[in-house]
């Protein structure tokens, strides 16, 4: 048998974590599925939270979260830095983006497009990004490189991709978050004509539907989490599309914060590679019903049913995985 602590982090992505990804997303899914239209936001994520940490601490790694739940001073599990896995100190070395429960707004209303999510690297090869806002920019796979950028207004990018489609702008879907600081965004693609796919919470999704041909969405524009652009990204390296980041700081605390983490350009655009590179493992478990998996099925008798999704950068390969349990996970 291999003897997991020996392998190095490559061989570690590839071999061993692919599958036991899935479980680690599985079961925070199934826990906050518990909380599904409860309307207690916090229980969910709290739910998520535990079943995520006891799952990745059964793994033989020495794995660190750069992107979790918080600071250290915020966040009592999963936060940034703390240490998970099984071989601390002897295991290979991995870095974690995780969002155990990505969506908790959602989770309490029982919306749709919920995710337990998950990215691996080997270690360095995840932006640590602070938590603040993110300018957001993602296509679809297939185009020239560079056909759009967040240094163009969304006039330009919406018609250079129509163009390349071969389409009017007006045929051009985007998918924007529901907020008031994108009126102006919504404005100036109402008046191209496009049709906009307007979402409650849940912008992990949204971006990762740009590169999903079985949606109607072409572009991803608009801000959200800085974690969740990570997480996005981590997705899109292994399915193919572009992907543009440029943090957004409201004040000085959040700048500060950054400057911890050794982010010192505050108007760097960050590419796909700068915020997931080398190697990366993504996986995915549908909370509630969404346009890339169907959410968690609790049945009356007691089972269980998952649908999650692993990607593989290296590889290309994805995975879809369902899950049939007689009952929760012990
Ligand atoms: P939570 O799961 O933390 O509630 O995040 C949901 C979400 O919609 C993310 O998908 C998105 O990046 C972020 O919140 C947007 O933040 P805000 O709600 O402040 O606009």
């Amino acid at each position: 048998m291999t003897d997991r602590s020996q392998l190095t982090p490559s061989q570690v992505l590839d071999r061993v974590l692919v599958l036991e990804m899935v479980r680690v997303t599985e079961y925070a899914a199934i826990a906050a599925s518990r909380l599904i239209g409860r309307g207690d936001e916090k229980a969910a994520d709290a739910a998520a939270v535990a079943a995520m940490r006891d799952a990745l601490n059964k793994l033989a790694f020495d794995g660190t979260v750069v992107i979790g739940e918080g600071e250290r001073d915020e966040a009592p599990m999963l936060f940034i830095g703390e240490k998970v896995g099984s071989a601390i100190g002897t295991g290979p070395k991995i870095d974690i983006a995780l969002d155990p429960l990505e969506g908790t707004t959602i989770t309490a209303k029982a919306g749709p497009n919920a995710l337990a999510v998950l990215a691996i690297a080997e270690e360095g090869g995840l932006l640590h990004a602070p938590d603040t806002y993110m300018e957001k920019l993602a296509i679809g796979p297939g185009y020239p490189l560079g056909l759009v950028s967040l240094t163009k207004t969304p006039t330009e990018n919406v018609t250079a991709l129509a163009e390349a489609k071969g389409v009017k702008p007006s045929d051009i879907i985007a998918c924007v978050l529901d907020r008031p600081r994108h009126e102006a965004l919504i404005k100036e693609l109402r008046g191209l004509g496009c049709g906009i796919h307007l979402i409650p919470d849940g912008d992990v999704a949204g971006v990762i539907a740009v590169a999903n041909p079985d949606t109607t969405i072409d572009i991803y524009m608009g801000s959200g989490g800085a974690p969740e652009g990570v997480l996005a990204a981590a997705a899109l390296r292994c399915v193919g599309g572009q992907f543009q980041g440029r943090l957004i700081f409201r004040n000085e605390d959040e700048k500060s914060r950054a400057r911890r983490i050794g982010i010192t350009d505050f108007d760097r655009i960050y590419s796909l590679e700068d915020l997931a590179k080398g190697d990366v493992i993504f996986a995915a478990t549908g909370v509630t019903d969404g346009s890339l998996l169907e959410g968690v099925r609790r049945y009356k008798t007691g089972r269980i049913t998952t649908e999650s999704i692993v990607m593989r950068a290296s590889s290309g390969t994805v995975r879809r995985v369902k899950g049939d349990r007689r009952s929760d996970p012990a």
